[in-house]
């Protein structure tokens, strides 16, 4: 089926975080789509809906195979039933996982720039944060693997979050550049956690590459999270997968969740991301290609109009990190701005120190939208009051 991604649906009064503005501000910030879900996944919800009874529920074969099925066929990955633990959120799981890899006050790395809850998480939980800048080469973000070894060692590292693809700065990072990072912290004996929850909206052009895929011989210390909910746009149901395939690191895992009673999720959840990866395959493919045509349509038109921004090209995700450094001073005023001109992204400064005078621009909405919204951005920076 051909779906429309053109159709404005109106999500003000719905609980939305993303349209959380009751006047006509325009939402170019949290990353989901402004689309409507996949038609099989909306015929899931209807027909466990029609059948009337929302009892406890187990997660069934269908779902373990259409899990396995997805991410053997897409990414290589070779997965079984038993390598597969479920949780409510990707972040729920990176915080789990704090505490099967570390102990309070063990320092755990992770790059800067990064999605905001990499560093609250690590604070909250009482471990150690360590950063590592991302070197940014002819407008593409590097990791700095001299940086990464020296303070490996010098804050005795237990754990390296890593990002992949990496948000905001919408990198794919490659094999090459997988393997490098993966003898480093082998050599360091420091466990990997790596959030793939953007693993199904790499763009073309690019491979995405699960981390447990490079880590042979590691597995103990090697944890992949992934979810369906962001590829899916169907991040209000709430669900995600944690991937090992050390049967000793899966047993701590569990006993790790059992603590808190954290492994079963809703029945909803379990039907959508069986349905998702068993039928959604169409739905996503179609909404990349529309994504891809935003993110053209958006290079040309800042291109155009605000050529000192200094933009990123994702290689995956709808995600675009803009450096606006030319055009504003202070991190507040850039934000207050841009908000004074009834359009709100998300500032770059919230993800590290990288992020000053950055901001991270979502075109995953309708053309129509995106086109007003750039121009108020236009409008918000052309302005003089910004510069002062
Ligand atoms: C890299 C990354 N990880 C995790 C999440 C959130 O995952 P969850 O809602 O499953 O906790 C996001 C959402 O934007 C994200 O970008």
């Amino acid at each position: 089926m051909l779906y429309n991604f053109d159709e404005i649906i109106d999500r003000h009064h719905t609980g939305s975080l993303k349209w959380h503005h009751t006047d006509d501000t325009i939402a170019l910030w949290v990353a989901d789509m402004d689309f409507r879900a996949a038609q099989p996944i909306l015929n899931t919800i209807e027909r466990v809906l029609h059948h009337g009874v929302l009892g406890y529920t187990k997660p069934s074969a269908a779902l373990y195979q259409a899990i396995i099925n997805w991410h053997g066929s897409r990414y290589g990955l070779a997965l079984d039933k038993q390598h597969i633990l479920f949780s409510h959120g990707v972040i729920p799981s990176l915080a789990l996982m704090l505490r099967v890899f570390t102990e309070a006050g063990e320092a755990i790395l992770i790059n800067d720039p990064i999605y905001t809850p990499f560093m609250t998480k690590v604070l909250d939980n009482g471990r150690k944060l360590v950063t590592s800048a991302l070197k940014e080469v002819e407008g593409k973000y590097h990791l700095d693997l001299v940086d990464i070894e020296a303070k490996i060692i010098e804050h005795e590292v237990k754990l390296f979050l890593l990002c992949n693809p990496h948000n905001p700065g919408g990198r794919v990072w490659t094999a090459d550049e997988l393997e490098a990072l993966f003898s480093i912290c082998k050599k360091h004996d420091v466990a990997i956690v790596s959030d793939e929850i953007h693993q199904d909206l790499t763009l073309s052009g690019h491979e995405f590459i699960p981390f447990l895929r490079v880590a042979k011989g590691y597995e103990h210390k090697v944890v992949s999270i992934t979810s369906m909910t962001k590829s899916f746009n169907v991040a209000g149901i709430k669900g995600s997968m944690i991937f090992a395939k050390d049967q000793g690191l899966i047993k701590k895992i569990g006993q790790q969740q059992r603590l808190s009673d954290e492994h079963d999720l809703n029945l909803f959840a379990y039907e959508v991301m069986a349905s998702a990866y068993e039928q959604g395959g169409e739905w996503l493919a179609q909404a990349l290609t529309y994504i891809e045509a935003n993110i053209e349509l958006t290079l040309h038109f800042l291109a155009q109009h605000l050529p000192k921004i200094k933009v990123m090209r994702p290689e995956a995700s709808y995600l675009i990190w803009l450096d606006c450094s030319a055009y504003a001073q202070e991190d507040q005023r850039l934000y207050d701005q841009l908000r004074k001109a009834k359009v709100e992204l998300s500032a770059g400064i919230q993800y590290g120190n990288e992020g000053h005078l950055k901001m991270r621009l979502n075109v995953a909405c309708p053309t129509e939208v995106l086109m007003e919204g750039l121009n108020r951005i236009h409008t918000a920076l052309n302005n003089d009051d910004i510069k002062q």
